[in-house]
């Protein structure tokens, strides 16, 4: 008779969108065969609360992280909390004896970095970092297009991400519109993108120039106010979000900030906001590789325009996320052969669930015991370091000015 397998008993810290959507509701909806979570932690109880019934599970709630991990020695714990703040809960998890999943960026400084990276080697146990955009179909297909040498070896990346007013509003309006807590997006967001760079040209950054400015958002508005629920402009103001619209939304965090003060709606326009909205970055691989890249927070379309220029070709893709227009269910990928060597074009369907399919991918892969990892999808320490110091580098040189190299700000990893 074969034999039943054991479950990997896990906890969840962080009980925000995040943490109750993609590692707490869907995973035990989809992943229940290979998972159990025996325990949800998050300074906010109420909050975590709420996020224990939207899961459905009956798991024990803690405020005290270390009090978790001593009663219920979980063989994993799924990181889901601000930025700043992975890198404690990463080393204290390792030290329990867990393997992490890190939600990314994996964290926020080169000092967290070799915290995590030490604090792994030292326990032998295992870092995740979350990079769901290496499984959504049309970059895995680009990947392998790249693998079988569909354009020769690649020379330059053009490559463009775009945040619409609502997505990358919703920056502003949170702890992520601050450094200290976020790194600013040139890591916080630019984490994945950067790491999907690292990825599909399999190689490191080397030296970043880039230019960011706060245009838009922070100071630049007409007016503000403390929140959208008590401001007075709400008529006039095109960030107006009326938080009680979405019932999700409002019942995770509105009732749960009267315990610590962590609005969902707070002004786009805050004059104290300290990051950037408009960013661009030349970076250099050490291959050779030149990469132009930029994002911007305030598009009226949210997607990504990549080209891949090689010495026999180039592969395009301009995906759309939202649009005010129409697109068809699959992205196309356009193959374009130098020397009269033809065109192809490849229509990759979108698949359910969250990034066309690669939340989902992301899962089976980590979860599904057996699976075949032949693109090195599934990421660790290492790719969550680089593709933080790539943005680190790029927010340090919009800065200070000058182009800054990598390798000095974590000589240990970035070799
Ligand atoms: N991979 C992706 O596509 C993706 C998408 C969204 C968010 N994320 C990442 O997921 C993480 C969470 O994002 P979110 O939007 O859910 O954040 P959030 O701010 O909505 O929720 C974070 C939760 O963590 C709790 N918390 C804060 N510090 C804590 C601590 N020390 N111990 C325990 N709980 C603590 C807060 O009370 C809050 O409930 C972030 O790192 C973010 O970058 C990744």
């Amino acid at each position: 008779m074969e034999q039943a397998r054991q479950r990997i008993r896990y906890a969840l810290v962080g009980t925000g969108n995040r943490g109750t959507t993609m590692w707490g509701r869907e995973l035990l909806a989809g992943w229940s065969e290979f998972v159990e979570l025996v325990g949800i932690c998050d300074l906010n109880l109420m909050r975590a609360e709420r996020a224990r019934t939207m899961i459905g599970s009956t798991a024990p709630l803690y405020a005290d992280f270390d009090a978790m991990l001593a009663e219920l020695n979980p063989s994993l714990v799924i990181v889901c909390t601000p930025d700043d703040t992975h890198d404690d809960l990463i080393v204290r998890a390792l030290e329990s004896g867990a393997d992490v999943i890190s939600e990314k960026p994996m964290t926020t400084t080169p000092e967290k970095i070799a915290r995590i990276r030490e604090a792994e080697a030292r326990t032998g146990r295992r870092v995740d970092v979350s990079f769901n955009y290496r499984f959504s179909p049309t970059s895995a297909r680009i990947k392998e297009l790249i693998e079988e040498g569909a354009i020769g070896e690649v020379t330059s990346v053009d490559f463009h991400w775009y945040l619409d007013n609502q997505h990358g509003a919703d920056y502003f309006r949170r702890w992520h519109a601050f450094t200290k807590h976020s790194g600013s997006l040139f890591v916080h967001k630019a984490t994945h993108h950067f790491d999907l760079l690292n990825w599909y040209l399999d190689s490191d950054p080397v030296e970043v120039k880039g230019f960011g400015q706060l245009l838009h958002y922070g100071p630049n508005g007409p007016f503000r106010g403390e929140r959208c629920r008590t401001c007075p402009h709400t008529g006039e103001c095109d960030y107006y979000f009326d938080l009680s619209s979405d019932k999700f939304l409002d019942t995770l965090y509105e009732e749960p900030s009267s315990v610590d003060g962590y609005v969902r709606d707070a002004c786009v326009f805050r004059e104290d906001i300290d990051i950037p909205d408009t960013m661009t970055a030349s970076i250099l691989y050490r291959s050779g590789v030149q990469v132009s890249y930029s994002l911007n927070t305030y598009m009226p379309i949210e997607g990504h325009h990549i080209a891949f220029n090689g010495h026999r070709g180039r592969i395009e893709l301009r995906q759309y996320e939202r649009q005010p227009w129409s697109v068809p269910p699959a992205d196309e990928i356009v193959v374009i052969k130098s020397f009269g060597g033809g065109t192809e074009h490849i229509w990759v369907p979108h698949e359910p669930g969250g990034h066309y399919g690669g939340d989902n991918r992301m899962r089976d892969m980590i979860f599904k015991p057996g699976s075949n990892d032949r693109l090195r999808q599934r990421a660790g320490s290492r790719a969550g370091a680089m593709s933080v110091l790539c943005g680190l580098a790029a927010l340090e040189s919009s800065r200070a000015g000058g182009a800054v190299a990598i390798t000095p700000l974590s000589p240990e990893i970035a070799r």
